[in-house]
């Protein structure tokens, strides 16, 4: 960490978030406005976003906007935990997707030598300046710019393969490129927003089964994965028969049981909003089956469920989350991942009655 200096892979700025209320807004924070603030800032344990809406830069920017990050430099703590869960040591052959900004490729090259190190970018751009920043710390690693869920056959076969972007499910393509016995390491999300750190071993044939390691550790989705902005909602009518919710819609508020929830509707999407001035509610849309649940408050604090669709969403969701507080509501560490010519599966040790298989 001492020999590969951060502030060199922010050359070109990055974006301060600023906290105002109803306004998603980013203020750029460019070396030449205050040296020493700039210094200061780029060595906090902090991301540090350095791309907003997959275009706009902090140099291509106005000195205020808003927008959603699409690249960044991730908190350094969590890239050397990263380093550290992958068990990566002297003469491995590492393949990263997700360069951003190239912090992590640098510390991997300090490690491993650049002639080790292959880093997929989706975005040319940022594989553009993640070279520049490689370049100033000393090392020329091989930074392909693609779809990194493709991973890069021509490296393989890799020792590990670790991932700065989230996936819903772990590609084949990383398991046939990875050496066996060697390890995946990578945040598996949904469009719920829940998210889990899976290292995975793979074995012989082809096929990588894992475990998911504490904390709430949550990337952005692969760009190739991310859910489209627009829904369309079908909502289920006012006069829709209603009943009592059994789980508590809040129960999504926690990390874990968006991550639970998302494993009963893979395809689900939840948001908490009013409609034309109505009561905040929960709506839940699986776009797929065009089905849709809408969650209200009652005054005793109570919540009730009305459904529509092909898919009674909340019916199969409750269904999981219940299974899951039997058991004791545990983390996100107390499931495991097995990925395969049969799919993906997750499921909760023991009884295995939380699980969910996706092709
Ligand atoms: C959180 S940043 C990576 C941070 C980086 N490891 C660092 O230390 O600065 C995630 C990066 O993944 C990239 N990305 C998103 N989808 C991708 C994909 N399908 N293949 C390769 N890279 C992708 C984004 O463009 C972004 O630069």
């Amino acid at each position: 960490v001492e020999a590969v200096p951060r502030h060199e892979f922010l050359r070109g700025g990055f974006f301060r978030f600023l906290d105002l209320p109803g306004n998603a807004s980013w203020e750029r924070i460019i070396p030449q406005l205050s040296e020493r603030e700039w210094l200061e800032m780029a060595y906090t344990d902090e991301s540090l976003v350095t791309q907003l809406n997959g275009e706009v830069t902090p140099a291509s920017g106005s000195r205020r906007i808003a927008g959603n990050p699409t690249s960044s430099s991730t908190l350094p703590s969590l890239v050397v935990r990263m380093l550290e869960d992958l068990h990566v040591a002297g003469g491995m052959r590492v393949l990263e997707i997700g360069t951003g900004s190239g912090y992590s490729t640098g510390l991997l090259c300090h490690r491993l030598g650049p002639e080790r190190v292959v880093s997929v970018e989706v975005d040319p751009s940022v594989a553009t300046q993640a070279r520049a920043g490689l370049a100033r710390v000393g090392y020329a690693p091989a930074v392909i710019v693609g779809d990194g869920l493709a991973g890069h056959p021509a490296g393989a076969p890799y020792d590990r393969v670790i991932a700065t972007c989230s996936v819903l499910r772990v590609p084949a393509a990383w398991i046939a490129q990875t050496r066996p016995g060697g390890m995946i390491l990578s945040t598996v999300s949904g469009l719920m927003g829940g998210s889990g750190l899976a290292r995975l071993t793979v074995t012989r044939d082809g096929v990588a089964e894992g475990e998911f390691l504490p904390g709430d550790v949550s990337f952005m989705l692969a760009r190739s994965q991310t859910a489209p902005p627009d829904l369309v909602l079908h909502l289920p009518d006012v006069d829709a028969e209603q009943r009592p919710c059994r789980a508590d819609p809040t129960i999504l508020d926690d990390p874990t049981g968006r991550f639970v929830a998302q494993l009963a509707a893979q395809d689900a999407r939840h948001m908490r909003m009013s409609i034309q001035d109505g009561p905040v509610a929960d709506y839940l849309v699986d776009p797929p089956s065009d089905s849709c649940a809408v969650l209200t408050a009652q005054p005793d604090g109570s919540f009730t469920v009305r459904q529509s669709g092909p898919v009674a969403l909340w019916d199969v969701i409750e269904d999981t989350l219940t299974a899951w507080q039997a058991a004791g509501a545990p983390g996100v560490h107390a499931f495991r991942i097995r990925v395969g010519p049969a799919g993906q599966t997750i499921w909760l040790g023991g009884d295995g009655r939380v699980s969910n298989t996706t092709a």
